[in-house]
């Protein structure tokens, strides 16, 4: 008899309020069976993204919401214990949707194998966390969003906002790989430190302590060729002044104004696109699932060959994940944010 740990939803949070534990209620209950056709899957690791807030807010969200009292959605890792279902077998490694809890039960159909819904991992890798993160959606965002999206060429000057973040660390580490020149913007001296020395960016902009206007004037004489934006608002406004001749803005999210209250204004800077032949364009990963083992060949690559840190965040315990997700907003994660719910197994 196994018993299922899982974090419910109590109630959604207002707006500009941050998810944390009061949100959700800690429940415990007798183990899930798989049925037939079904797969009972062991929770290993448990991802975040920002998109989760956007699941359990009261605000508008293109994601379909969690209803209160059910069991938190999230992406993990797990490992198959028990399957009535031809493509699976005991001991199987598969990223799904398992949600906030220690077992889950799936049901694999034809329209559901794919490598952003249920897929089983043919190659796998240790510590599993690596299939969420680097060889995961935040590496294959930075790799699309970077090359496909931002065109980034060999001497070319990349300036990335959230750089100490998830999918912001890995795009600088790309864009050295691909021989540009690479300007982080993150929100503590840390985080500033971490991204020159360890990561090897070329500069950090501390926006909370720093004039970003200044700060690019003085980093970037010859204009921003490529800006890949995870934040929006005030830092993408500021970014659009300091655009070089035919620049490219990938707008892959807005964390800064996602779930503020009150009216959200748009870029006045926009206008500099003109002058500057310059082009923004937004893009979501989901289109990119028929290229996704291109990606996933080419980072498993530079990693084998230690050209590029995974930078994993991870916390310790199912206990923990409201926590865990709360980090994205209070700023305290420092690389692909995750929670180690189980060890992996042998
Ligand atoms: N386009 C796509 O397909 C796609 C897919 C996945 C994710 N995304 C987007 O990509 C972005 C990065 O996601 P991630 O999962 O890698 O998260 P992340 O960057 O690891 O975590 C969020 C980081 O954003 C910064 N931040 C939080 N609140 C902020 C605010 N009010 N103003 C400025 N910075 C703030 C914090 O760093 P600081 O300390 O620097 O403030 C925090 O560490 C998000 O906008 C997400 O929505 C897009």
């Amino acid at each position: 008899m196994i018993t299922n740990r899982q974090w419910r939803l109590r109630r959604r949070p207002e707006p500009g309020e941050i998810p944390g534990t009061g949100h959700f209620d800690f429940a415990v209950e007798a183990g899930p069976k798989a049925g037939a056709g079904q797969v009972l899957v062991r929770t290993l690791v448990l991802g975040t993204s920002p998109a989760q807030r956007g699941y359990i807010s009261t605000s508008r969200s293109m994601h379909d919401k969690v209803p209160v009292g059910g069991v938190m959605r999230g992406r993990g890792v797990g490992v198959v214990v028990d399957s009535h279902h031809d493509a699976f077998a005991p001991g199987d490694l598969l990223t799904a949707s398992l949600g906030w809890q220690d077992y889950a039960v799936i049901t694999p159909t034809a329209e559901s194998m794919s490598i952003m819904n249920i897929a089983r991992l043919t190659r796998p890798v240790k510590p599993s966390s690596l299939h969420l993160g680097l060889l995961g959606g935040a590496g294959a965002t930075a790799y699309f969003g970077l090359l496909d999206v931002g065109l980034a060429k060999p001497g070319e000057t990349v300036v990335i906002s959230a750089a100490a973040g998830g999918i912001g660390s890995l795009t600088g580490q790309i864009a050295k790989i691909a021989g540009c020149r690479v300007v982080g913007i993150c929100g503590s001296d840390e985080k500033c430190t971490w991204i020159t020395r360890d990561l090897k960016f070329d500069a950090a902009i501390n926006y909370r302590t720093q004039d970003i206007d200044a700060r690019l004037r003085e980093l970037c004489p010859g204009g921003v060729d490529v800006y890949f934006d995870n934040v929006g608002g005030d830092t993408l406004n500021t970014v659009l002044d300091h655009l070089a001749r035919r620049a490219r803005v990938v707008i892959c999210g807005w964390i800064s104004t996602d779930y503020a209250s009150g009216p959200q204004t748009g870029p006045a800077n926009y206008k500099n696109l003109l002058r500057q032949r310059a082009r923004m364009e937004g893009f979501y990963i989901f289109d990119y699932l028929a290229r996704w083992g291109d990606a996933e060949s080419r980072l498993r690559e530079w990693y084998e060959a230690g050209r590029i840190d995974p930078c994993e965040d991870l916390d310790d315990g199912l206990e923990k994940m409201p926590e865990t997700l709360a980090s994205l907003f209070k700023g305290t994660n420092k690389g692909v944010k995750m929670n180690r719910v189980a060890p992996d197994p042998e």
